[in-house]
């Protein structure tokens, strides 16, 4: 069961150009340095790659200015402070550029620089510099932990289907499950609308999630922090504001940087969406590591799968990242049941991994009382396989940790 997809060969530098053709000479020296460990890019994939928090902080930024920059470096000036807010090393290669965009660029927080074509062994010696003042760094007092989270988005594929339940859930049962770990689990809900996850865990809706979404610039790690509560303090959540609030108050950059800044914060982080699609759904598909798409058996449910399916085609959005569940799905004393589910599956070209269980009135009580179902009724059947869910997804991630490290 692919639960999460790995991510492949760790890349430890990426070379931005406008034109990578005018740094043709580059390739070698990187090759020397990096070995296959590189990626040029251009501008827009550069913004593409930063904007998705597609980087850890532990890579080098390789950034190509030439004359024609010159002329516009806004781009050049985003992709050195982005880099220099995730704390990346910073390489500037100068192609005939004036002494004034050198150290205009320099002054922004670009580590060293080098022109080009480069002089013999002028790369391996800047990394060499850089490399030592890295160590004599993290030798020093540590420094804010930067924990690179997973975003784990719940998708209800119809109302009442059991998005929120599961969201709410999962996510409880990963704090618990992470308790004595160093580890940190965020529950966030993105229906400024109808969110029910303050209701299904008997949290306030704070007036400061209503200010961070009506005045989107003073996002940052501190207003973040004061619009979060916490479930006995095991869980952050972010609930919706007390207000209902158009889903397009924010804007796709407004949701790229808030899942950056809990990436940074947090290990897990699980998202309640709301059904309607929005401009920022893209966003937070991109940076999904799997997308939990819940539905029934039923029309309603296999209708608007099909719908979505041919806009995220339409889109080019990677459809592969969705994790289908089935909720309520009939039991194993059901014997017609398994048929229905594949017959389900097989027509709208999907792959059904996991079911969950009807567990009874039991389920909406827990909601009711504002308790997540390990406190209200643990031996629920419900809750078992959410629980089984939760411990699987924090084992394999460690594990992919672990190998990556
Ligand atoms: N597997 C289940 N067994 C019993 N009740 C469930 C189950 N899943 C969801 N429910 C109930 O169904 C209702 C709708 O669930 P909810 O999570 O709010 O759906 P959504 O967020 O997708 O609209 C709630 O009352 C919830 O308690
Ligand atoms: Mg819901």
């Amino acid at each position: 069961m692919a639960l999460l997809k790995l991510k492949d060969r760790a890349m430890e530098a990426y070379a931005v150009a406008r034109n990578a053709a005018n740094f043709s000479l580059l390739d070698s020296d990187l090759h020397g340095v990096f070995g296959e460990n590189w990626e040029s890019l251009n501008f827009s994939e550069a913004g593409e790659l930063l904007g998705r928090g597609g980087l850890t902080g532990e890579e080098v930024l390789i950034v190509c200015v030439e004359t024609a920059d010159e002329i516009n470096l806004d781009p050049v000036d985003a992709y050195v402070r982005a880099a220099k807010r995730l704390d990346m090393n910073v390489v500037l290669i100068a192609r005939d550029i004036s002494p004034t965009a050198l150290h205009h660029l320099l002054k922004l927080g670009a580590d060293d620089f080098a022109p080009y074509p480069l002089p013999p062994n002028a790369l391996s010696n800047i990394f060499d510099g850089l490399r030592s003042k890295q160590m004599r760094r993290t030798e020093a007092p540590a420094r804010k932990k930067h924990r690179n989270g997973l975003i784990l988005p719940v998708y209800g594929a119809a109302g009442g289907v059991g998005g929120s339940t599961f969201a709410v859930n999962l996510a409880w049962e990963m704090a618990v499950h992470t308790r004595k770990k160093d580890l940190k689990v965020a529950l966030i809900d993105l229906d400024f609308q109808f969110g029910s996850v303050a209701t299904l865990l008997d949290l306030p809706r704070r007036d400061a999630v209503f200010e961070l979404l009506t005045d989107p610039d003073t996002l940052d790690g501190e207003t973040l922090s004061q619009s979060m509560t916490s479930f006995k303090s095991n869980l952050a959540v972010l609930s919706s504001p007390p207000e209902i609030m158009p889903l397009d108050i924010v804007d796709a950059k407004f949701m790229q940087k808030l899942l950056e800044l809990l990436r940074q914060k947090y290990d897990f982080v699980v998202i309640d969406l709301p059904k309607a699609l929005t401009d920022w759904t893209a966003d937070v598909l991109n940076v999904a590591e799997t997308y939990f798409t819940l539905l029934e058996l039923d029309m309603r449910s296999a209708q608007n799968v099909m719908r979505y399916l041919r806009v995220l085609r339409a889109e080019d959005l990677p459809g592969e990242k969705i994790q289908y569940i089935l909720n309520r799905a009939p039991g194993f004393t059901d014997l017609s049941g398994k048929t229905r589910i594949g017959r389900f599956s097989d027509s709208l070209g999907i792959e059904v991994n996991i079911l969950l269980p009807e567990g009874g009135k039991a389920v909406t009580a827990s909601g009711d009382q504002g308790v997540p179902l390990a406190d209200s009724s643990p031996k629920n059947a419900l809750r078992k396989e959410i629980k089984k869910i939760a411990t699987t997804l924090v084992d394999m991630a460690l594990e992919a940790r672990a190998a990556v490290n």
